[in-house]
């Protein structure tokens, strides 16, 4: 076996997406090494979370190839590329509004929906899940609103509830789309430790776009524009790169 198969948390060979007649992810090729803190930018629209929808399984690509741990998972359905250790979280909040966010978490551990959660066994059954839930809910500062339904709860809260959700999965890979957006200073400070603390068995790839808070997060960064990666590298030298400051800096 190639050994460089193997060595990659995540790999992208050639990936292309298109929407109608529009391409959305035009031959993006790129590795990340297990640990590694990557940061993915770029201008609104430049296909940031449509690549992290064709990692996740969410979308299909038209074609490339997509391989995880050195096993191509380009066509398995996103339950499977989560059991070998992708977990994700969304630029818009997918949590379930009318439930609490201990079930939210359990319900993200089982991989189901709430229809299915209503047809399963009593939530007493479910024990391990609840202590694990409990255990996460603490790990982001909100054990003390564990029965409390998501609707209930502030942005900044549900934030860190989806960080919970996803860290519950044990993923060894996890993109983050946008975690700080929409946070005020003392949330996006909070959300920010709580991402520096994650420990480095978990790879991290993470949109975002508040650049200063990105950069002190990320090692490596990748730059899209128009579906193409633009640069790719050490985060010094991207940031330093001239075509960077074109597209995404706009100096
Ligand atoms: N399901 C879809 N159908 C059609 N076009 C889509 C679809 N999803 C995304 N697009 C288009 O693909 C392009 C890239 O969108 P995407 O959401 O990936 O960008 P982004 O880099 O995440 O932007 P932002 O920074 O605003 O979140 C946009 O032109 C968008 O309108
Ligand atoms: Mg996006």
């Amino acid at each position: 076996m190639n050994a460089s198969r193997s060595d990659h948390a995540l790999e992208l060979l050639s990936l292309k997406k298109t929407f109608g007649g529009l391409t959305v992810t035009h031959n993006v090729s790129l590795s990340v090494s297990p640990g590694e803190r990557r940061l993915i930018i770029g201008p609104n629209g430049a296909g940031k979370t449509t690549l992290f929808n064709q990692i996740s399984g969410d979308l299909r690509p038209n074609s490339g190839v997509v391989r995880l741990f050195g096993r191509d998972v380009t066509q398995l359905p996103p339950y499977r590329r989560a059991h070998l250790g992708l977990s994700r979280t969304y630029q818009i909040i997918t949590l379930f509004s009318g439930d609490t966010l201990e079930h939210n978490i359990m319900l993200g551990m089982l991989g189901l929906r709430p229809s299915r959660w209503q047809m399963c066994r009593p939530l007493s059954f479910y024990g391990d899940l609840a202590t694990e839930a409990h255990r996460m809910l603490d790990t982001v500062g909100l054990l003390h609103l564990a029965g409390r339904p998501i609707s209930d709860v502030a942005y900044g809260e549900k934030r860190r509830v989806e960080l919970a959700m996803a860290l519950a999965q044990k993923p060894r890979l996890l993109l983050l789309d946008e975690p700080l957006a929409g946070l005020s200073n003392a949330e996006r400070s909070t959300v920010k430790s709580l991402i520096t603390s994650i420990p480095r068995e978990i790879t991290i790839i993470m949109i975002e776009h508040d650049m200063d808070t990105a950069l002190e997060l990320a090692e490596t960064v990748t730059l899209l524009d128009y579906g193409r990666v633009i640069v790719d590298g050490e985060r010094d030298a991207v940031i330093a790169d001239e075509r960077t400051r074109e597209v995404y800096l706009g100096t």
